[in-house]
């Protein structure tokens, strides 16, 4: 397996990283013995980097990955690494109510969260989204509470803005910064990359396929859960969704004469667009893994790459990329 290191003052961690998300939310069912044996397939392969977030689920994303590292070889259970958010506030109807970043807060949450993965420590811990009420300074400062006191390991950020990842990295050493980013996502180039690279922080990139929509499995007659992300998505809705699809088209000509399949393609860019990037991919199936594990075998060269930039432009998508309510919570976005 190929690593990359997550930062300067982070861990060094498989090239690829697995989303255990989708495993418990926001995509339709998932399958649970399938989602544990992906899981162990993955920590077989190598992938050390797995990440959720405690309302995942309502905590239901814990305790599958859990009951995944109890029941892994003991070598394959010690070299995961454990990447966890925390903040989002849920309600018993699975509802989303706000966010939490008071310190104390942020300690009853990790002291959950430990539970429920049955660990020691958690090896990169990070508020989802800002709290509005609480400045980062404060949260961060509770996270790095929990550092010296051996709970976590290494403080990260989730979708935050330049300014605030600045007040961060000013409170306590930043591992990573996790945050969406693929060819149809590429809202960090301008401001957000040429500070973490400033400051050595690493980033983990998420909807590396777009939540599937550039996956070259997505079909315009998919039918949706109605609690599926992509059933409220703008990107995924009428004509936007047919635009996105026709670049999907254009992509797969590409990935079809390289003999590669279109997710290899997308996750390949993300691969290639710099050492301090480590997307995270969002199988829950072993053949979705297989799929994506194989995009570190693909090179992309100057002409693949211009290429691809050519069938998918900067700014090519059709839709933001979270519904407008969603999109207000998003530093990164101000
Ligand atoms: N910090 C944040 O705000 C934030 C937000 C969202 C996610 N995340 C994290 O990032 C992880 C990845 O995000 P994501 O799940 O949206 O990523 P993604 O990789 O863009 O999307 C995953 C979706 O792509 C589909 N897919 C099709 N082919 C695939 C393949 N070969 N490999 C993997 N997936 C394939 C999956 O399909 P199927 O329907 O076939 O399973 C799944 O629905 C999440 O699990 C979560 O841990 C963080």
């Amino acid at each position: 397996m190929q690593t990359r290191p997550l930062g300067s003052t982070g861990p060094q961690v498989s090239a690829l990283g697995l989303g255990a998300m989708g495993m418990s939310a926001l995509y339709g069912d998932a399958d649970r013995a399938e989602s544990i044996a992906t899981i162990h397939a993955a920590l077989e392969a190598g992938v050390t980097l797995i990440d959720t977030g405690d309302f995942y689920g309502m905590g239901h994303n814990e305790m599958l990955i859990g009951e995944a590292l109890r029941t892994a070889p003991a070598a394959r259970r010690e070299q995961a690494l454990t990447s966890v958010k925390f903040g989002a506030l849920r309600d018993p109807d699975g509802g989303w109510a706000g966010y939490d970043g008071r310190p104390a807060a942020v300690k009853n949450f990790a002291a959950y969260s430990l539970q429920r993965l049955g660990v020691d420590h958690i090896d990169v811990y990070r508020i989802a989204r800002v709290d509005p009420d609480v400045p980062i300074e404060e949260t961060v400062g509770a996270i790095a509470e929990l550092v010296e006191k051996g709970y976590v390991r290494h403080v990260g950020l989730s979708e935050v803005g330049a300014e605030t990842i600045r007040r961060a990295a000013a409170t306590a050493p930043i591992a990573d910064l996790q945050i969406e980013y693929s060819l149809i996502s590429r809202g960090i180039e301008d401001k957000v990359l040429p500070v973490t690279r400033e400051l050595g922080i690493g980033i983990t990139a998420y909807g590396v396929l777009s939540r599937g929509l550039i996956s070259g499995h997505f079909t315009a007659d998919r039918q949706l859960a109605p609690n599926d992300f992509r059933a409220f998505s703008p990107r995924f809705q009428g004509e936007n969704l047919q635009h996105n699809l026709g670049l999907v088209d254009a992509l797969r000509k590409i990935a079809e004469q390289k003999g590669v399949s279109v997710a290899q393609i997308a996750i390949a860019w993300v691969l290639s667009r710099g050492e301090d990037i480590v997307p995270l991919i969002g199988a829950r199936r072993r053949d979705r893994l297989t799929e994506a594990l194989g995009a570190l075998d693909v090179t992309l060269d100057a002409a693949d790459l211009a290429a691809i930039e050519d069938a998918v432009p900067p700014g090519a998508a059709a839709g933001e990329r979270y519904p407008e309510q969603q999109m207000a919570h998003l530093d990164s976005e101000r």
